[in-house]
Parts: C-alpha cells; structure tokens; sequence
C-alpha cells in the first residue's frame, strides 16, 4: 500500500472553536493516483470521521481528483452508506453523474443559495455531504459554511425565547412544487420527481405516509405543507444545533410559485417573528467560512452541526455532491 503524505494547512478565513473549521488536509506526494488516495483513505476513514465530527467539515485539497468518476472512488473508500437523491425530499433540481455523484443544485448562476442543513425541512436528510470541484468559477461562487452549535449559543444569548419557542414547538414548512421540474428555480424539483410517481393517488399516499399535509393547485402545482419537525436537535456529544430549514426558506423561497413569508410557521402554526429571524441570519452570516474552491478539492461536511450555502458566481462553476444517509448514531433528539 502506498501511503500518502498529507499536512495540515491553513486557509484564510479558517476558524478556531478551538477546533480547526474547517480541517484542511493537503496532499504533498508528488504523483498519486487516485487509487493511492483510496488506499490512504481506507486507512485512515476512522480518524478523519472522528475529526470530522468534532470541527464539521474536512477539505481535501491537491488530492488525484479530477471528475465525477475519481469523485466517485473517493467517496466509496469511505465506505459509508448513501442517500440517494431519488429518494430524497429534496426541492432542488438535479442531474446524477454517477450512481452516488450528482450535480450540486442547479440553480442559476446569480441565485444565492443561503444557509441550510441538506434536507432539514424533510423527515429524511442526510447525515454528511462530500463537495467536489471539477470546475472552479472565475469569480465568486464560494461555499459558505456555518456551525450551527455556535449559532445556536449565540441566539440563546440574543433571542432566548425564540429558540425557548423553537424548541417547544418546532416548525412546519410549507412549498408549492410544479408538474413538472423547472430548473429556473432553487426549488423547482417537481412533485413527480420528489415523490417518484407520476399518479396523485399515489403521491398523496406518500404524503400522507411522511405526515403531510397537501392542496392541489392549478397548473399541475402541489401545495405541501411538512409535519412538525424539530427546530433544534441534539448530538449524542450533547451539543445542541440549530438545525433546521428557517434561515434558507425565510430568505429564499421565492419563485413563480412560492411567497417565502408563507414558507414556514412555528409547528402550532404560529407565526416565526421576522425580527428574531433577522437576528439569526445576521448573526449566520457573521459566523460563516466562505470556502473558495480549487479545481479537484473535496469537502466533506457533517450535516448536522454545519449549515451550507452558495454565493452567486460568474463563470463556470461546476460543484459535484453526494449524500451519505443517517445511521442514526448522531442524534439524540
Ligand atoms: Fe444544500
């Protein structure tokens, strides 16, 4: 086996909690192939598993990575279990590469994708995400990146008794997907794609399966609205996150079909205050790492404790992902 030498570097705008965020490795082997980086991976997955789980995101950069194939191999040596897009809940479009490589969202190149777990406003999200470049843009396009632990000691500080009514009464989300998938929008996923039918007696049993709450609308247009799913969780190392879907779907949710005040509601119903939500997002945006890609890194992101996002870019941005599904070791509540 080939064993790699790799160096921890550092990249600016990189924090310290006191643990590095992100952790960056950087390859120093002159000449490694991809198959030398699986071996090093396999090696080494438990330890940098662990890490990741204490900081929250790993870059991998100058590694042997060069599209969705090398990607791909990168991923498997992990050997971690996937979650598919087919089967996810996601309302983004998107393209697969490879059976476990798909195209990061496809919104529009000016569209801000703003702080999110993956998949928080479903009953179904992944636990990791793996981040490769293939293309970096010629400007902009970062990745923003924010611990939502932090986050959320910061808002307990700021607006106590908005995360006390988080806590206590969790959140619903509510959107409006098309007939069929309209790539022009952040959430343009259609019913049938999300769902995997194309019969509504079929999508209603589905819905009403995951706790949905649903209205046809005209134009082919479905209406959903999420069971309660909690705002805050916790980790079984006893941190609590801010986990959820508020920050994007309160600023981004807006498309032909969608009004972003109507998109979420504390879980009686109740209306989420504007001003506490303008509170969190400022105090996001403070505490985000804007990650500025190379050609071939890779980023591995632990879902629950870090937020993502995407800056608007100009240029060729092309960033792969790839889900890996919850064991369900993580969470406590
Ligand atoms: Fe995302």
């Amino acid at each position: 086996m080939t064993s790699l030498d790799t160096v921890s570097v550092a990249v600016d705008g990189q924090q310290f909690h006191p643990e590095a965020f992100p952790l960056v490795y950087a390859l120093q082997t002159d000449g490694a192939s991809i198959e030398d980086t699986r071996n090093w991976i396999a090696s080494e997955r438990s330890r940098l598993i662990d890490e990741l789980a204490v900081s929250g995101a790993i870059l991998f950069r100058g590694f042997p990575v060069e599209g969705a194939n090398d990607f791909d191999a990168f991923i498997r040596a992990f050997g971690l279990p996937s979650f598919t897009y087919q089967e996810s809940l996601s309302n983004a479009v998107r393209v697969n590469r490879t059976e476990l490589v798909f195209t990061a969202n496809e919104a529009p190149p000016d569209f801000s994708i703003f702080l999110h777990h993956e998949m928080a406003q479903t009953p179904l999200f992944p636990s990791m995400l793996f981040f490769c470049c293939e293309h970096a843009p010629a400007k902009r396009g970062q990745t923003p990146l924010c611990r939502s632990d932090i986050l959320l000691k910061q808002m307990q500080e700021r607006v106590p008794e908005f995360v006390a009514d988080c806590e206590r009464l969790g959140v619903r989300y509510s959107n409006t997907m098309p007939g069929v998938d309209d790539p022009s929008s952040g959430l343009g996923r259609s019913w049938r794609s999300m769902l995997d039918t194309d019969d509504k007696q079929a999508a209603e049993a589905r819905l009403t399966k995951l706790g949905y709450s649903f209205e046809w609308l005209e134009d082919d247009t479905l209406r959903a609205t999420t069971p309660k799913l909690p705002a805050v969780r916790t980790l079984v190392d006893g941190r609590k996150v801010f986990f959820n879907q508020l920050i994007a779907a309160f600023r981004g949710w807006k498309d032909a079909r969608n009004d972003p005040t109507k998109s979420i509601a504390f879980g009686d119903g109740s209306p989420i205050p504007v001003d506490s939500m303008q509170v969190a997002i400022d105090l996001a945006d403070d505490l985000s790492f804007d990650l500025a890609w190379q050609t071939g890194d890779v980023a591995l992101i632990d879902n629950f404790l870090v937020m993502h996002g995407r800056r608007p870019f100009e240029g060729q941005r092309r960033v792969l992902a790839s889900l890996v599904a919850d064991d369900g070791t993580r969470l406590v509540a």
